[in-house]
């Protein structure tokens, strides 16, 4: 699966992070192609921003990825599930050319289950009680997405 949101240096590589991680702790990780990409290009080549990857250090996941934008032609024939972080990051992802069956929320499996957030917020202009929500909003919607790939796959 592939996680998108628009610098891909805080919220899609701390969703590829915080994802990975708990698939290697339920041993399926074998079962997934997990990457994560920007719609924009500004970024391209960074590691992730120093805040996200302290706030993912601070719960445990290390975080080594380096920006990438969005490359239609490629991603949207090797990633099944093509999930963005907010509602701009999804519409950009349709305008690209995703068949709308495998574009999605990141956020709306653990909706599905009872979360009131549907996006995770761009935290990159804002202090870090950001970066705390975008960590707990990502583990919650990591967290019902693998819940709901390891009961398909069951
Ligand atoms: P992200 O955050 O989309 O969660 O990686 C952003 C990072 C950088 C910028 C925007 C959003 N930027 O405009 O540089």
């Amino acid at each position: 699966m592939l996680f998108v949101c628009l610098g891909n240096i805080c919220r899609s590589p701390l969703a590829q992070g915080v994802f990975e991680h708990l698939t290697v702790a339920s041993g399926r990780s074998a079962e997934f192609v997990i990457e994560s990409c920007g719609t924009g290009g500004w970024h391209v080549g960074d590691p992730p921003d120093p805040r996200t990857v302290a706030i993912a250090g601070r719960n445990g996941v290390r975080l080594d990825t380096r920006a990438r934008q969005l490359d239609p032609a490629i991603d949207f024939e090797r990633f099944q599930l093509v999930l963005g972080m907010d509602r701009n990051n999804l519409g950009e992802i349709l305008a690209a050319g995703c068949p709308g069956e495998r574009a999605g929320l990141f956020l709306g499996y653990a909706a599905a289950k009872g979360l009131r957030d549907l996006e995770v917020p761009d935290p990159y202009y804002g202090g870090p009680e950001g970066f705390e929500r975008m960590f707990r909003l990502v583990r919650a919607g990591a967290e019902a997405l693998l819940n709901e790939m390891l009961q398909d796959a069951a």
